[in-house]
């Protein structure tokens, strides 16, 4: 998870309410970049995905936030009542977060190729690894008619792994870390799959990323906090989007850049408000019009490598261009403001 300090949160819907005081002493939760490239899954849709992300993960983050702050502001007149039902969002919501971004992070790889070093574990602990996987999957079954997550757990007291179903976000066991996270509520699965919850979890099983589940077993077992696993780009310079929120906020003359592909931008309504698009194959044709002594933000889809590749030519060209990390949909995660694209796009 990442944190930032809050002196202004800004491009988020709903913050503007909060006082200064209430600023210094919260720590905003910011949105993580999806970790998975969601077209490249085998069997669960790119639509899917990131709606899941955008609208179930961006909403756990943001209610995270406005729950923080309403507890930054309490005063010594705030009732039990008021003060136990924010301490019960506030563990619901900071679950849904870090089991969220567990189970995007734990997606994108080759489910059936499980390494020897998850291998071993699991043996150890099940038998044999057709053992923990009836155990798993039977136990995801189990929420075909429910709600829940099914986690293959790391007690980090008995050093062994176990699963466990989690029937709702704030129900992960004390002293565990989950290492592989599984999301079965219908949100999850529905768009693509209807009620099967069945074909759900064999496309998850199909999808794993047991690369992720090796980095996270190591980490608790080192005790080591869980790794985030995150796509960006470091040898560029970059932002994000809370970066951006404040810096637009603030009236700093950002030119803001889409450059989704025009097969991409043009299967979508929308774009970031204030952002103009310009098509990342032709880049010759529109590179005059940019004002050189203004900073460029360019976003692609997701953060990886479109948005990357303009802000590299950007920047061979002398420009003051930076990527923005996890893209349009983590913009759109945090609630940040849309504008309809313009039809000539
Ligand atoms: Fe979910």
């Amino acid at each position: 998870m990442r944190r930032r300090s809050s002196r202004q949160r800004v491009g988020v819907v709903g913050v503007n309410d909060v006082t200064e005081g209430e600023r210094a002493r919260t720590m905003d939760q910011e949105i993580a970049p999806i970790p998975v490239r969601p077209w490249t899954l085998n069997g669960m849709s790119e639509r899917l995905i990131v709606s899941h992300y955008e609208n179930t993960y961006g909403g756990a983050v943001r209610t995270l936030n406005a729950v923080r702050s309403e507890l930054a502001g309490l005063d010594a007149g705030t009732p039990g009542y008021r003060i136990r039902a924010l301490k019960r969002e506030e563990l619901i919501a900071l679950g849904s977060v870090v089991l969220h971004e567990l189970y995007f992070g734990n997606l994108g790889g080759e489910g059936n190729k499980i390494p020897e070093q998850v291998g071993s574990a699991l043996e150890e602990h099940f038998g044999t690894v057709a053992a923990w996987r009836r155990e798993f999957v039977g136990a995801a079954q189990s929420l075909a008619d429910g709600s829940g997550w099914v986690l293959l757990t790391y007690s980090r007291r008995q050093k062994r792994l176990w699963n466990q179903i989690a029937s709702d976000h704030s129900q992960a066991a004390v002293d565990a870390a989950p290492v592989l996270a599984l999301d079965m509520y219908e949100h999850a699965y529905h768009l693509d799959f209807g009620a099967n919850a069945t074909a759900y979890i064999d496309a998850f099983m199909r999808n794993v990323n047991w690369a992720a589940v090796v980095e996270r077993l190591a980490a608790v077992r080192a005790d080591r906090s869980l790794p985030q696993e995150d796509p960006s780009d470091r040898s560029l310079p970059s932002l994000s989007i809370e970066e951006l929120a404040a810096q637009l906020a603030k009236g700093e003359p950002v030119q803001v850049l889409d450059a989704r592909p025009r097969h991409h931008i043009s299967r979508t309504v929308d774009l970031m408000a204030g952002a103009i698009w310009r098509d990342p194959d032709r880049v010759e044709e529109w590179i005059g019009e940019l004002s050189p002594g203004q900073p460029i933000a360019v976003y692609c889809a997701y953060g990886f490598h479109v948005g990357c590749n303009v802000t590299r030519t950007l920047r061979e060209r002398g420009f003051d261009a930076r990527y923005i990390r996890g893209g349009v949909s983590a913009w759109y995660a945090a609630g940040g403001a849309r504008a309809m694209r313009p039809a000539s796009t």
